[in-house]
């Protein structure tokens, strides 16, 4: 009985932590692992804008230049900024003592991320940066309160805020947010228009300041997402291909397997 109860608070301490870590709302994300123009795409953004502090040194150069169909050239011209060989491991020259100084934390390797974190947190942590001059970089996360990564997609995305939390003198337009009652949405019973609030503590991107719309900052991120999951799990996209050939396999097998029973059995009926 003892046993079973430790069983029981051993298989619920799991769950318990899990919900700790998640207090932040996180936006869904549809990853597609065939989809191999994101994942260059990703591959593309991780190399230009990541790689200058996180290594992903499980993964080597040339495998994922095979997985992904880029040809070695283009692999080495456009991805590889160091002097490493397309069979080296995707590593960086910041050593992590210097980053430690440097950001409070070393940049953590990312080629599991995707598996430790998550594709929605990912995607959301990604998407979360606001301005908070309080903090070393003027950045904070409403996702990892207190980060020390500065917002390197900034250029993109542009300046994002909390209006709420603006320093004095400045003011951006706070976000329309449908109201909602029971989870349900609201509208108007005579114009059917949504009913909608101004809301100041909703993450808010002053117009004007990104190189890409919101729109496609989102689709910049969530290839850069399906990048990192592919990284986290790349016999993922080997063993879908396979799993078709045995499916096909056993498909065929089974007409072989049928006919020879019927021969079998066609003289003891
Ligand atoms: C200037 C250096 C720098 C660049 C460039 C950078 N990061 Fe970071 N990143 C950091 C640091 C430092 C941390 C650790 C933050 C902490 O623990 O407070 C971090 C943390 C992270 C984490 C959280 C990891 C975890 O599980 O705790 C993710 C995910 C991440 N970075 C993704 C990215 C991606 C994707 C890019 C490219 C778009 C990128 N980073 C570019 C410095 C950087």
């Amino acid at each position: 009985m003892k046993k079973q109860f430790a069983a029981l608070i051993l298989a619920l301490v799991p769950a318990f932590a899990f919900a700790a870590g998640t207090e932040a709302h996180l936006d869904k994300v549809e990853i597609d692992l065939t989809d191999k123009a994101a994942m260059q795409d990703g591959l593309r953004t991780f190399s230009n804008y990541c790689m200058g502090c996180h290594s992903a040194q499980y993964q080597r150069y040339e495998r994922v230049a095979k997985d992904l169909g880029i040809p070695e050239e283009v692999m080495l011209k456009n991805v590889v900024f160091t002097d490493a060989k397309i069979g080296d491991h995707m590593k960086i020259g910041m050593k992590p003592e210097d980053a430690k100084g440097w950001f409070g934390a070393a940049p953590p390797d990312l080629t599991l991320v995707a598996r430790v974190r998550g594709n929605d947190w990912l995607y959301t942590y990604l998407r979360s940066f606001y301005e908070d001059p309080a903090r070393p970089y003027g950045v904070n996360n409403t996702v990892f309160p207190n980060v020390g990564m500065p917002h390197v997609l900034a250029p993109l995305q542009g300046r994002q805020v909390l209006p709420a939390h603006l320093p004095e003198g400045e003011s951006v337009a706070c976000k329309q947010v449908q109201v909602t009652e029971d989870g349900r949405k609201q509208f108007d019973p005579l114009t059917g228009t949504p009913i909608t609030h101004e809301d100041c503590s909703q993450l808010t991107v002053v117009p004007g300041t990104g190189a890409l719309s919101e729109a496609e900052y989102n689709e910049k991120i969530k290839n850069l997402v399906t990048f990192l999951a592919y990284s986290a799990n790349p016999v993922k996209l080997e063993s879908q291909r396979i799993g078709t050939y045995v499916l096909l396999f056993l498909v065929v097998f089974f007409v072989f397997a049928y006919l020879l029973k019927r021969e079998y059995w066609k003289d003891v009926h």
